[in-house]
């Protein structure tokens, strides 16, 4: 066992409510890959370092200190995490789904995730933006296992309708609105830090994946488990390996992000418009 109880996250979600009065959260995101999300016309209330926050070791990055901040309008709220935690970074499962747990604990009864992930299927284009409608977890674990099993019912979570229809369908209109298409596809989670090999790309695309990341399904499994609605949205930002016939590198996935950023913003800056409106 890693030593993270659910005891002792519940304790950190008692200890984050009376630090940090969140109001009537609207929704949780999560943003991988260097997404920073504002909420304009918001405020933001509070900003709290993961080490503060979550009762377990949080591994230091040079340059980035990864928070959670608290935005408010009125009564309502809106959780923001910027960054998140990787099995490949030796986090383990309840680590990882730590975020969304906290979320859900706290009352976010929506879940948005971001992630960078490499496009599988050929007409995905570098810099274009996936809807997850499904996953593969190549991963080998849950965040389920144990404890975390029996922590709430049911166990034997149905997966059949984690991706939220609603939500994707809202997430489709948002991008129209905001002048760019997206297309739905099916996340295959690998579990790092090594890119894949052209052969498991290939097995991927005839398993029916679109884009494959290293990230995200423990947390979709753990925030559908507490009921949570959830919405996955992919930046594709590089061909995955075989496809593009040549050498992946971290910087191109970096610098593809950051070219796509502003899409992705406001795309989500749409959502929470949507989300707080008519309380979805
Ligand atoms: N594979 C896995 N994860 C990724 C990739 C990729 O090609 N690109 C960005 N994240």
């Amino acid at each position: 066992m890693d030593g993270l109880t659910p005891r002792a996250l519940e304790d950190a979600a008692r200890a984050f409510a009376s630090a940090y009065p969140t109001g009537t959260l609207a929704a949780a995101f999560v943003a991988g890959s260097g997404i920073a999300l504002s909420a304009p016309g918001w405020e933001k209330a509070a900003e709290a370092a993961y080490a503060e926050v979550f009762p377990f070791p949080v591994a230091e990055l040079p340059g980035h200190t990864p928070t959670v901040t608290v935005w408010r309008k009125g009564g309502a709220g809106l959780l923001v995490f910027n960054g998140r935690f990787h099995l490949y970074q030796g986090y383990s499962a309840p680590q990882v789904a730590a975020i969304p747990r906290l979320a859900g604990l706290l009352g976010a009864p929506v879940y948005v995730a971001t992630n960078a992930t490499g496009a599988i299927d050929p007409a995905v284009p570098p810099g274009s933006l996936v809807v997850v409608r499904d996953h593969l977890n190549f991963q080998g674990t849950s965040p389920l296992l144990g404890e975390w099993g029996r922590w709430r019912a049911p166990m034997f979570l149905d997966l059949t309708e984690a991706y939220d229809t609603r939500l994707r369908a809202m997430a489709v209109r948002c991008a129209e609105a905001a002048g760019f298409a997206v297309r739905e596809g099916v996340y295959v989670a690998t579990l790092g830090p090594n890119y894949e090999t052209p052969a498991e790309v290939e097995a991927f695309r005839r398993m029916g994946g679109t884009v494959v990341g290293m990230s995200t399904v423990q947390e979709v499994i753990a925030a559908h488990h507490l009921g949570m609605r959830v919405l996955v949205l992919s930046l594709a930002t590089n061909l995955a390996a075989g496809i593009a016939g040549r050498p992946l590198t971290h910087q191109e996935v970096i610098e593809a992000g950051q070219a796509a950023r502003g899409r992705l913003e406001g795309l989500l800056q749409g959502l929470i418009a949507e989300l707080t409106r008519e309380g979805a």
